[in-house]
């Protein structure tokens, strides 16, 4: 095995960053949004999706590769944006970014995480996937997007689904929401962690490390929370949306798409692909799982725009589910952040082998040789 047999799983590694780091960093990863309904109804609802065997129809090797904008990739599951990354293990971005680049599958690099754009760009070799939020002033969004085109980034990905922060108590009483606080709890968490501190204290205090050129030197917690506030201006719209295809000679990329009617949009405004997503289940409780809306907007604009899908996927068996009910390529947030805050430097490494692995076992099994196959293989 190519992998830690120690953690042959997802909830594995969730298990283990559980113990690993501090609590208010686990529930800021693991935790959803109000009563955490929509994060539930991601995982469990995915799960309903059945698969078709055809055991006895002539089959060879199976080739998880898959080609997408231009780039074939060795599998269809890459790395979604997360931020403060470098809260839940040091040097997060950088260790995920690697293997990723190793394995040829796509990294997304959040503007909120803790590492810059150019850093990210040189280690994947200009092979990462940037995610903007949507900077409030039209310079700042320019100056982002030139800095991603210089670093070699082609894929921008844009985001619609945080118009509001999210309500996540966990995260209000850490003290992790807008403004945070750093409370006499949090500190006492860390020090219960002393393999987290000790590596936190190797690489630094993380930083929001693109943000950095614009930001004042030396904010306090309470500064940088309206920092935060005043750069960004999380709703999107089609004004928006606009001026950056115009500019972005890369591909476009739509995330935190959740009905066919967002979908339609993104295709008259001439963007390259959507992530059907619901962050995760992290901003609307009262959503619908990711699954739901995905064979719907699959179905009906599969054919004019690149479908993808994130939220709720935990193992190959899931990969698999979502590239038969539409998918083209898939995404992970959470699996990975599990990964590394579990196993450090090999938690990118090994968390993309277990998925591998487990998807070729899926594949093999119902005998399904290509990607583009899987559809032939739902149980509608
Ligand atoms: C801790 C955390 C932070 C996130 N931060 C971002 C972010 O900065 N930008 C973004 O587009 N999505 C962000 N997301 C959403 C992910 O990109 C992705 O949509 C989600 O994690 C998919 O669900 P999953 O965790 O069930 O795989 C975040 C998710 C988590 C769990």
């Amino acid at each position: 095995m190519s992998f830690n047999t120690k953690y042959p799983s997802v909830e594995d590694l969730r298990s283990r960053a559980k113990k690993r780091i501090p609590k208010f960093a686990f529930e800021y990863l693991d935790g959803g949004c109000n009563e955490d309904v929509n994060l539930y109804k991601n995982t469990a609802e995915i799960r309903e999706v059945e698969l078709l065997p055809q055991y006895l129809s002539k089959h060879t090797a199976s080739s998880m590769k898959t080609t997408l904008f231009g780039h074939e990739y060795d599998a269809p599951f890459g790395m979604a944006p997360v931020g403060l990354q470098g809260l839940m293990w040091p040097n997060a971005p950088e260790i995920l970014a690697k293997a990723a680049s190793t394995h040829n599958v796509p990294f997304i690099l959040s503007t909120v995480t803790t590492s810059s754009i150019e850093r990210i760009g040189e280690l994947t070799e200009g092979k990462a996937w940037f995610q903007l939020y949507h900077p409030a002033k039209n310079e700042l969004r320019d100056d982002i997007l030139l800095r991603c085109e210089k670093a070699g980034y082609d894929t921008l990905v844009i985001l619609c689904d945080v118009p509001t922060f999210g309500f996540r108590p966990r995260d209000i009483r850490n003290g992790l929401a807008m403004p945070p606080t750093m409370s006499i709890k949090n500190i006492l968490q860390i020090l219960g962690k002393p393999n987290w501190a000790l590596q936190t204290l190797k690489h630094g205090q993380p930083n929001f490390e693109t943000l950095k050129p614009y930001m004042p030197k030396n904010l306090d917690l309470k500064q940088l929370g309206k920092f935060m506030d005043d750069t960004f201006s999380g709703r999107l719209n089609e004004e928006k949306i606009k001026p950056i295809r115009d500019m972005w000679k890369g591909k476009l990329v739509l995330k935190g798409v959740a009905n066919e009617l967002d979908a339609e949009r993104a295709i008259n405004l001439g963007l390259d692909g959507i992530i059907v997503s619901n962050h995760g289940g992290r901003q609307l409780d009262a959503g619908e799982s990711t699954i739901k809306p995905l064979s719907r907007i699959a179905k009906k604009y599969g054919d004019q725009i690149e479908v993808m899908m994130d939220s709720g996927i935990r193992s190959g068996p899931d990969i698999a589910r979502s590239l038969a009910s539409g998918a083209k390529f898939t995404f992970m947030g959470r699996s990975f952040m599990y990964g590394v805050a579990a196993l450090g430097n090999k938690g990118g490494d090994h968390t993309i082998s277990l998925l591998k692995t487990q998807l070729q076992q899926v594949m093999e099994q119902i005998c399904c040789e290509k990607v583009e196959d899987f559809k032939n293989h739902l149980i509608d």
